[in-house]
This record gives C-alpha cells, sequence and structure tokens, in this order.
C-alpha cells in the first residue's frame, strides 16, 4: 500500500487504483465512450488554456469560499455523482460524503449509488445534490425525489444525456455487472436494485430496460410539480440548450459530457463552456465537469465563466485507494493547488476571478484578425 504522504497530485490516484481494483470494476470507472476522443480532449483542452496572471497584488490573504444556490461552500471545487462506489471501497458513499462533508463542499449523489440516500443522510450533516435518472416508471422518480428531499438533499442534478448508455467497449468486452454482493441501493424496495448479466455491457442492458428514452423538455416542467428542491440541468454543452434550460426553468446548468462516457466527439466542457455561459447571461449559474485534475483547471473554469466545478473520476480512484482519506487527500490537494493558482493569479477573492486571466486559442485568433 503506497504511503498517502508520497501522493503528491491527483492524477497518481488513476494508476494506484488500476492496481488495486479488479480490472471489470477499473475499467468501469475510468473508461470514455467508443474512441476515447472526448476523454483525452476533456484533458488537452485545458492544457491548450493559458493564463494572464496579473502581479503585485496584495495575496497575503486568500479566500476561497464561495456560494451555491445559496449556500456558502469552502471552495468552488464539488464532487460529481458517478455510480457504484461500493465497487471501489466497502464503505463507498458513505465515505465520500464524510470526507466532501469535511471540506465543507457540496457532493452530488448518484441515482446508482450502493447506499440509499437515507443511509447517506445518515453520516452527519453536509450540503448534497441528488442526481436523478428518469425512470419510465414515473411513480419511481416521484417516490425517489420525496426520498432525497425527506434525507436533506439540497438540490436535484437532473441528468440529461443518457437516453441510452454510451458504447463504453472494455463494459461491452467485459460484460460488466455489479458484483453480487451489491445492489443500485436506492431502488432495493422498488424491485429494480439488481443488475442482470447480458451479453452486452450489465449496465447498458438495465439503461434500455428502465430509463425513460423519451425524456424531454416538458419533464423539466413535470419535475418541478413535483419537487420544490431547485432543479440543475446536468449534460448541457450548447448555447441552444442553455436557453431552453433557463426558459424551463433551471436553477441551474451543469455543462457536463458525462466524463467523456456518452456521445463521442463532443467538445472538452471546457470547450463549450464559454457559449453556455454566455448564453446563460447571468440568469442561472453554470457549473462545469470532466477532466478537472488540478486547482489550475478550476480557475481556467471560473475565469471562462462557471460558478464552481466538479469532479468525477478522482474520487472514484481517491476511493479505491484510501478509502475516505484518499477523497480528502484529493480534495485538499485541490484546494492547496487552487489556492496558490489564485494567489499566483492575483485574485484575492473567487468574484475577482474573471475573463482577463485566462487566455484561450480563440482570443489569439481574435487578435490576429485585428492586426
Ligand atoms: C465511474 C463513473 C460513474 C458515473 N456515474 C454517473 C451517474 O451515476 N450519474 C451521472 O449523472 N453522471 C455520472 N457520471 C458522470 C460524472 O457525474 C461526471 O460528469 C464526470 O465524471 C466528470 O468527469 P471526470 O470524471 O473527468 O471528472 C459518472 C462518471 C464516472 C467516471
Amino acid at each position: 500500500m503506497v504511503n498517502i504522504e508520497e501522493i503528491t497530485n491527483v492524477t497518481e490516484y488513476e494508476e494506484l487504483a488500476k492496481q488495486r481494483l479488479p480490472k471489470m470494476a477499473f475499467d468501469y470507472y475510468a473508461s470514455g465512450a467508443e474512441d476515447q476522443w472526448t476523454l483525452k480532449e476533456n484533458r488537452t483542452a485545458f492544457e491548450r488554456i493559458r493564463f494572464r496572471p496579473r502581479i503585485l497584488v496584495d495575496v497575503t490573504n486568500v479566500d476561497m469560499t464561495t456560494t451555491v444556490l445559496g449556500f456558502k461552500i469552502s471552495m468552488p471545487i464539488m464532487v460529481a455523482p458517478t455510480a457504484f462506489q461500493r465497487m471501489a471501497h466497502p464503505e463507498g458513499e458513505l465515505a465520500t460524503a464524510r470526507a466532501v462533508s469535511s471540506h465543507g463542499t457540496i457532493m452530488t449523489l448518484s441515482s446508482w449509488a450502493t447506499s440509499s440516500v437515507e443511509e447517506v443522510a445518515s453520516t452527519g450533516p453536509g450540503i448534497r445534490f441528488f442526481q436523478l435518472y428518469v425512470y419510465k416508471d414515473r411513480n419511481v422518480v416521484a417516490q425517489l425525489v420525496r426520498r432525497a428531499e425527506k434525507a436533506g438533499f439540497k438540490a436535484i442534478a437532473l441528468t440529461v444525456d443518457t437516453p441510452r448508455l454510451g458504447r463504453r467497449e472494455s463494459d461491452i468486452k467485459n460484460r460488466f455487472v455489479l458484483p453480487g454482493h451489491l445492489t443500485l441501493k436506492n431502488f432495493d424496495g422498488l424491485d429494480l436494485g439488481k443488475m442482470d448479466k447480458s451479453q452486452d455491457s450489465g449496465l447498458a442492458t438495465y439503461v434500455a430496460g428502465q430509463i425513460d428514452r423519451s425524456l424531454s423538455w416538458k419533464d423539466v416542467k413535470w419535475l418541478k410539480t413535483i419537487t420544490s428542491l431547485p432543479i440543475l440541468v446536468k449534460g448541457v454543452i450548447t448555447a441552444e440548450d442553455a436557453h431552453i434550460a433557463v426558459e424551463a426553468g433551471a436553477a441551474g446548468i451543469i455543462v457536463s459530457n458525462h466524463g467523456a462516457r456518452q456521445l463521442d466527439y463532443v467538445p472538452a466542457t471546457i470547450s463549450a463552456l464559454e457559449e453556455v455561459v454566455q448564453a446563460a447571461a447571468g440568469r442561472v449559474p453554470v457549473f462545469l465537469d470532466g477532466g478537472v485534475r488540478r486547482g489550475t483547471d478550476a480557475l481556467k473554469a471560473l475565469a471562462l465563466g462557471a460558478a464552481g466545478v466538479f469532479i468525477g473520476r478522482p474520487v472514484v480512484f481517491s476511493l479505491a485507494v484510501h478509502g475516505e482519506t484518499g477523497v480528502r487527500k484529493v480534495l485538499q490537494m485541490l484546494r492547496d493547488e487552487f489556492e496558490i493558482a489564485m494567489a499566483l493569479a492575483g485574485c484575492t477573492k473567487v468574484s475577482e476571478i474573471n475573463r482577463s486571466h485566462v487566455e484561450t486559442d480563440i482570443d489569439r485568433i481574435r487578435i490576429a484578425a485585428r492586426l
């Protein structure tokens, strides 16, 4: 077992998790869809963005706190929903919940968690969002939303990019199925907690059977009739959809390509962010997930208009290696990196981070066109 003190960045956890986890589990966590072009692009697009730091600013105190949907959090880095966390560690989502609340930030619990909303709530206080997949059976959805509300979850992140499951080829090859001792805990009582083996990815087969492919914007309005919780629309990557999301009453937008696990060859989320921010025009906050592995990535996203970012894989990989302590470590590393990045860019508050702090390829083209 590697000594936790020796780990210096978030990315190191991927290789360590690979050594520790059964192949089927690691592949499920790591893979993207088909050619995995977008998976790579989610990272390389961050690498193409450069900073324009401001110097000689007094950075004795750097305040990373911010407010999301009215909740004050310690930094604009939050946790995205990732399914089946007990496949990484026996304490699964409970360990994540404890780690995230110890850092004073927000955890989003997946519909497909291997711990129920009530179990996660029982870990103690914390600001938590519930990610929703819409099942064909709307009674199931209504019940689940009510349970999340009762358990104290503060918002619904409605995932809108998964009418079918993207083709993740290693899951197809591995005939991925949830290990026999685990269930989709939120659905246990509804007889939908088990995933059967199939000639395909077992998850793809489950989705094809249960998830509502007909989901459309009118369902966002329906969802608003069954809950008073704010709804974040997760999976918007165009200005067109950002406009509709605001009109449909979304309280916020998450620019996400599902960690590159759905439609391959969509842009990196950091490349799509700015058009969504412009379309939202300050009416609702815009968040981003996908490829965030450094504090500098968070700073780039905020400079391009995001109100905060979420991380997915780093949580499951660190959970696999060091459990709750690993997730705490990931959040600590990102916090430390973000603080230094803010200081070196000359920002003492999150509200000071703005578009002038970064330069993108588009800026270069615009400047060249003016010459
Ligand atoms: C293993 C894994 C499981 C995921 N499960 C869900 C899920 O249940 N619901 C959902 O909306 N998104 C899910 N996602 C997508 C994440 O919420 C998020 O969009 C993505 O992981 C962010 O990219 P990153 O992993 O590069 O940080 C999952 C992603 C991964 C990697």
